[in-house]
């Protein structure tokens, strides 16, 4: 199993979901793991502007194509009730997503407003193609929390084998 890892995060907790995930799909085969970065318009004034303009946003070179992977796993900070800009643009730029499996990791504050984020980005998954979306739903307050992130990607693991 190929396993492809992308992620943003503004306070290091979507970064940290995202690391264990990748250290899991090494144990289980090939992985790679890549942060989203912008190019320019960092501050956070431009991060928000970019949240209604997410087309505008211009990110660094990662890897857009998932030909050669089986699993994208996708690490998404949930900030008004939107996944980062960051996020939305890679999507809008990934290709060959059909038949591949798309866990996406939601680091959230607010139940309500991840599962509002959960619909916008199954929405724009689906303009890609058809891949086969898992949902997870990681509360930032339990991420430190002892055993929850590994009983949760055990459970995740179940889910896609
Ligand atoms: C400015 C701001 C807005 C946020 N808005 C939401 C929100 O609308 N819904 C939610 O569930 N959590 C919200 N959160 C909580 C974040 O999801 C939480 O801080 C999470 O850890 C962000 O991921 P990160 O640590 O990787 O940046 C917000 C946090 C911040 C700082």
């Amino acid at each position: 199993m190929k396993s492809l890892v992308i992620y943003y995060s503004h306070r290091g907790n979507t970064a940290y979901v995202a690391r264990c995930f990748f250290e899991a799909f090494q144990k289980r085969g090939e992985a790679n793991i890549f942060e989203l970065k912008y190019i320019g318009g960092e501050n956070l004034l431009m991060r928000l502007l970019y949240r209604f303009t997410p087309s505008r946003v211009q990110l660094a070179t990662v890897p857009f194509d998932l030909e050669d992977y089986n699993v994208l796993c996708l690490g998404i900070p949930v900030i008004g009730g939107y996944p980062s800009s960051a996020i939305t643009k890679y999507i809008s730029l990934c290709e060959n997503t059909s038949g591949k499996k798309v866990i996406c990791c939601y680091v959230y504050g607010v139940e309500a407003s991840a599962d509002h984020c959960a619909t916008y980005i199954e929405k724009q998954l689906k303009r890609r193609g058809t891949p086969e979306v898992i949902n997870v739903f990681v509360p930032w307050y339990d991420v430190l929390k002892e055993n929850f992130l590994d009983t949760m990607i055990n459970e995740t693991f179940k889910r896609i084998s």
